[in-house]
């Protein structure tokens, strides 16, 4: 290590608001801030207090008039639709600032919300932007999920209008989202629905249209006029994103405007390395937060060609449209899920597929969204002989808490570890009683508060449920909900997750809100829902459930029913396809279900018998059902 990543986070360390203060330099505001911090309401923090700024203008307009109006802006390369798209930054500008002029001759004004509903087209950024462009507060919604988890977030967010598109296309599918967003309105509360819903027909598919609610997307382009970007306060929403919490009530991460431009600019520059003008690709989704930060508002903030692709990493239609997408487009940095290359390496083992490909342009490869094993990062850096840095983060904070700042210093890289934390975060490791543990021991990964720009200040009106949610169990720290230790060199290592929640393909599930929906079957009498070690996916969910005494239907049947629910009630994304049913769970003596000592049954881990567990027999019929579906899994 040559100290310049220690000195960097010991200069933020030393005065975190001078530190913050210039990175904001980057950014141009309309009128700067009256305070870096506002800690008037802590534990509710704000940042640049005072500043007037917009998002827009900072991603699109700037760049324009300083010299990138032709430089590519998004290319949006689609293998399932057989279509590559470029705009460069004024073509991106001037479709954002009609698509705005569409919104505000819509009556959209500073403040209301908007859910987009979108499959992974050109249109859900440009509706992003569109919105950030008016001040409204957009709320993008994952394709995956179902009509019912879409109405949960219609009933929170209230939008003025919907955003939507005819179809997303998977590999053996066209998904129809029309049909999903009726059923959703429909199921949502009266005073929560949209006035207006705008729809994208795509060609694969014609949605039909609801008189005086519906409206088309290019009818309405046809006529539109652009618009100028409207200042807002630093400290107003930008967008709201919803994420799984322990209950089947997802929770609404706020990012706000100041705070988060701040964070995307230092980031692109310090976490990824990324110079202006050079071609970032994030494959992930605009319905994560990744596909937020990074890309949409972060590589354009940055003044980079962001890549919006719409396939997968295998079967568009091989497992080399990962390097296609690289040399065709000359892409410096790309950042995925270890998942999508376990994927690739399950269908390529040897690489055969990277071969065929000039990477010589492609520098560094980011993976997060799940701890990234050992084996699949030694395979990456095989393969394409370039740094492969795991880096942790999550929708709460936007940006990395921890990983290997490459744009200060390139850190010897310790597979398994999510390296050190980034400038703004000060991370501990806390036990129950909220004392520091020592060097190695694992505990709860908190981060001392303030939390640094663009992580949430709150959850979309609902302070106390932000305060009880993260900041109640140690007061002074936000609780991250994960679980590892730091090493003697300072490393973090993330272990697992403290509640509930799994990372299936990436993607955040809670198994809390899959147990809701299982318990609503008429035959279940309790239930319970694991994550189990999956090969390609990290993690699977596992159903196990008690029938309600006298019920005497053929258990197959049962299961498959639960399965479906799953799928229609919280989406396809949920990856719920194994349950089985047991006479009981085992519990403490309190009644508490004891989940992780059945992860560990089915993952074939050795667990020590609860010393409260209520009647220890039953962990020896619960080994005997999970043995029965296959677990645990040979060499595991
Ligand atoms: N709209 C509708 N359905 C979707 C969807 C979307 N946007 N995205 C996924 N689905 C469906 C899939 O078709 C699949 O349905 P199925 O059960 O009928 O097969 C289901 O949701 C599960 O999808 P997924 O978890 O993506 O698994 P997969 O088997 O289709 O593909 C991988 C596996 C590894 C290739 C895939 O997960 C992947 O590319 N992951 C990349 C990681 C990533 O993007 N992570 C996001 C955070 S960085
Ligand atoms: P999300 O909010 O969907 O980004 O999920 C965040 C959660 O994913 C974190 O709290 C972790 O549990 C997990 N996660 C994300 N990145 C990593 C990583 N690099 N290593 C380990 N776990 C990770």
């Amino acid at each position: 290590m040559s100290g310049e990543y220690k000195a960097v986070y010991n200069s933020w360390k030393e005065d975190p608001q001078a530190f913050w203060a210039k990175a904001a330099e980057d950014i141009d505001w309309y009128k700067t801030w009256d305070k870096v911090l506002d800690d008037s309401e802590a534990p509710i923090y704000r940042w640049f207090q005072g500043a007037t700024v917009n998002t827009c203008y900072n991603a699109l307009d700037r760049h324009v008039e300083n010299g990138r109006a032709d430089q590519l802006a998004l290319v949006y390369d689609s293998p399932v639709t057989n279509t590559i798209k470029k705009f460069t930054y004024r073509e991106l500008r001037d479709e954002v600032a009609k698509f705005a002029g569409v919104l505000a001759s819509q009556g959209l004004q500073k403040g209301d919300r908007v859910i987009i509903y979108m499959p992974m087209v050109p249109e859900a950024a440009i509706a992003m932007l569109a919105c950030a462009r008016l001040g409204a507060i957009h709320s993008v919604v994952f394709g995956g999920f179902a009509a019912k988890e879409l109405a949960t977030r219609i009933n929170d967010a209230k939008p003025k209008m919907i955003i939507s598109a005819s179809c997303g296309i998977e590999i053996t599918r066209v998904i129809k989202y029309k049909p999903l967003l009726d059923e959703a309105i429909n199921l949502s509360d009266p005073d929560a629905q949209p006035e207006t819903c705008i729809i994208l027909q795509r060609p694969q598919e014609q949605a039909s249209m609801i008189e005086g609610r519906d409206l088309d997307w290019q009818e309405l382009m046809a006529n539109a006029q652009p618009v100028d970007p409207v200042p807002v306060a630093a400290t107003d929403p930008l967008y709201i994103l919803y994420t799984s919490g322990t209950t089947g009530v997802p929770k609404g991460v706020v990012r706000d405007n100041g705070g988060h431009l701040v964070a995307m600019s230092w980031s692109m520059k310090n976490v990824y390395g990324v110079q202006p003008g050079e071609v970032y690709w994030a494959a992930s989704d605009v319905g994560w937060v990744v596909g937020h930060s990074y890309i949409v508002y972060g590589p354009l903030i940055n003044g980079n060609t962001s890549i919006l692709y719409e396939g997968k990493p295998i079967g568009t239609p091989d497992p080399g449209a990962f390097w296609r997408v690289i040399s065709e487009h000359n892409v410096s940095v790309l950042f995925t899920a270890p998942t999508a290359f376990r994927a690739i390496k399950r269908e390529d083992p040897n690489g055969e597929h990277v071969k065929k490909y000039d990477l010589s342009n492609f520098r560094t490869l980011f993976l997060a969204g799940e701890r990234c094993d050992p084996d699949t990062l030694f395979w990456a850096q095989d393969q394409l002989g370039v740094p492969v840095i795991d880096h942790w983060w999550q929708t709460e904070t936007g940006w990395a808490i921890c990983g290997n700042p490459v744009g200060i210093e390139l850190l010897p890289v310790k597979p398994g570890s999510a390296t050190v934390p980034m400038p703004g975060y000060d991370v501990q490791i806390l036990d129950e009683g909220g004392h520091p543990l020592d060097i190695g021991e694992i505990g709860s990964i908190v981060v001392k508060l303030p939390l640094p720009p663009g992580n949430l200040p709150t959850l979309w009106q609902n302070d106390e449920g932000f305060k009880n949610s993260y900041l109640s169990a140690f007061p002074g720290y936000y609780t991250t909900a994960d679980a590892g230790y730091i090493d003697e060199d300072g490393y973090v290592w993330i272990m697992s997750r403290t509640d509930d929640i799994i990372n299936v393909a990436g993607h955040r599930l809670s198994t809390g809100g899959m147990e809701e929906v299982l318990a609503s079957h008429p035959d279940v009498a309790e239930c319970a829902v694991i994550g189990v070690a999956d090969e390609l996916k990290g993690e699977i969910p596992l159903g196990m459930v008690v029938l309600k005494a006298g019920v005497n239907r053929d258990e197959n049947e049962i299961i498959k029913e639960l399965i479906q629910m799953v799928r229609e009630k919280i989406g396809p994304v949920a990856s719920f396809k194994v349950a089985t049913t047991v006479d009981r769970l085992p519990k403490t003596r309190s009644g508490k279900i004891l989940r992780g000592t059945m992860k560990r049954i089915a993952d074939g881990i050795e667990y020590k018998m609860p010393a409260t567990i209520d009647d220890p027999v039953i962990l020896d019929e619960i080994t005997e059902k999970l043995q029965g579906l296959g677990y645990p899994h040979q060499g595991k």
